[in-house]
Order: structure tokens, then C-alpha cells, then sequence
């Protein structure tokens, strides 16, 4: 059984999810967020194994979780819409080296680093549990949510 009547028509903001392994980058658009832990705190971010981006956070010790605000649907399209397996998406958006080496957007409304604790195969997604290492907070409210972005043909098949 699926789960669409249960969901249909919510809400929820969206992510994009980066990270680097020696030099390469990768980074994908992530509905499936969420904090998991207040003390210690943790954040759940769920990577679909079909992408890109998969191959590198089975291995990378940090990723970085951005929070985009509601007119960055370029972004959104940049990372939900294409695959790194066709485009480099850093050659197309503006990055800076973050801690320990992760790719962190200059333009989003917040960025959480997040060391990767643990990994869980949770089905046709590897859920990263995340310890917090550093966090900030920029120009603009977080407001990206997924009915706005929904329309968008993911890059990788799920
Ligand atoms: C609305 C929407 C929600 C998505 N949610 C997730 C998600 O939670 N986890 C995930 O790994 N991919 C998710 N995707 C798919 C990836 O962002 C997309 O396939 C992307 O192109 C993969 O890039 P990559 O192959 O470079 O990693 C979502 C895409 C869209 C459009």
C-alpha cells in the first residue's frame, strides 16, 4: 500500500542537501527532512539511492542542509531538476567552502553543517542522522515548501 491519501496536499519546507568527497561535489533538493532530537540535538535528512548525490554521502562525513526562501525556484529547479550525473551544479550556482570542506550555497535563507552519525537504509532512501557543528542564519525568511516546488520533474528517477 502507498501512502498518497495519507499525504496528498501537505505541506512542508524543502532542503538542499550538499556535500563534497575529495574533489568532487554533489548536492539534491530533499523533502524528506526533518529534527529528530531536541537534546542531544539531530536532524534527519533522507537521500533517495537512485541519485547522484547518493554515492557521496554514503561516504562523506559532513553534508550541508540549506534552507531556501520562496523565490529561489531557480535553485530549487538547479538541484531538484537536474542530476550530477549530466551538470556540475556548482558551476551554476554560487558556493563557498564551508566547514570541513562542505559546498555551502552564499544564497539561502539558513544553513545548517551537519556531521553524519549515522546511516539508515530506510527502503529506496538512506536516512543521514546529523549532528549539528555549525549553523547560520542569513538575509531572508526560509519559505521554499513543497507545493511550490512539486511540479518539478526530479532529476533522477525516485
Ligand atoms: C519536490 C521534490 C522533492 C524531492 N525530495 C527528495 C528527497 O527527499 N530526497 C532525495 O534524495 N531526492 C529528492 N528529490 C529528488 C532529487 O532532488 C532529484 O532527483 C535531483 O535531481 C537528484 O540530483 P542528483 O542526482 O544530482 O543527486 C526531490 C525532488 C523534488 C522535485
Amino acid at each position: 500500500m502507498d501512502l498518497d491519501e495519507f499525504v496528498d496536499g501537505l505541506d512542508y519546507p524543502m532542503y538542499v542537501v550538499t556535500t563534497a568527497l575529495g574533489d568532487e561535489r554533489s548536492g539534491c533538493l530533499v523533502g524528506f527532512g526533518t529534527q529528530v532530537s531536541i537534546d542531544p540535538a539531530r536532524f534527519l535528512v533522507c537521500i533517495s539511492q537512485a541519485n547522484h548525490t547518493h554515492a557521496l554521502v554514503l561516504e562523506a562525513d559532513h553534508v550541508a542542509v540549506h534552507l531556501l526562501r520562496a523565490d529561489q525556484h531557480d535553485v530549487a529547479e538547479l538541484f531538484g531538476g537536474e542530476t550530477g550525473d549530466d551538470v556540475d551544479k556548482f558551476e551554476h550556482c554560487a558556493w563557498s567552502p564551508g566547514p570541513q570542506g562542505v559546498p555551502v550555497l552564499d544564497d539561502c535563507a539558513r544553513v545548517l553543517v551537519g556531521h553524519v552519525i549515522e546511516r539508515h537504509d530506510l527502503g529506496d532512501h538512506t536516512g543521514l542522522l546529523l549532528e549539528p557543528v555549525a549553523q547560520e542564519a542569513r538575509e531572508g525568511e526560509p519559505g521554499l515548501t513543497f507545493q511550490q516546488v512539486e511540479h518539478i520533474d526530479p532529476g533522477h528517477d525516485a
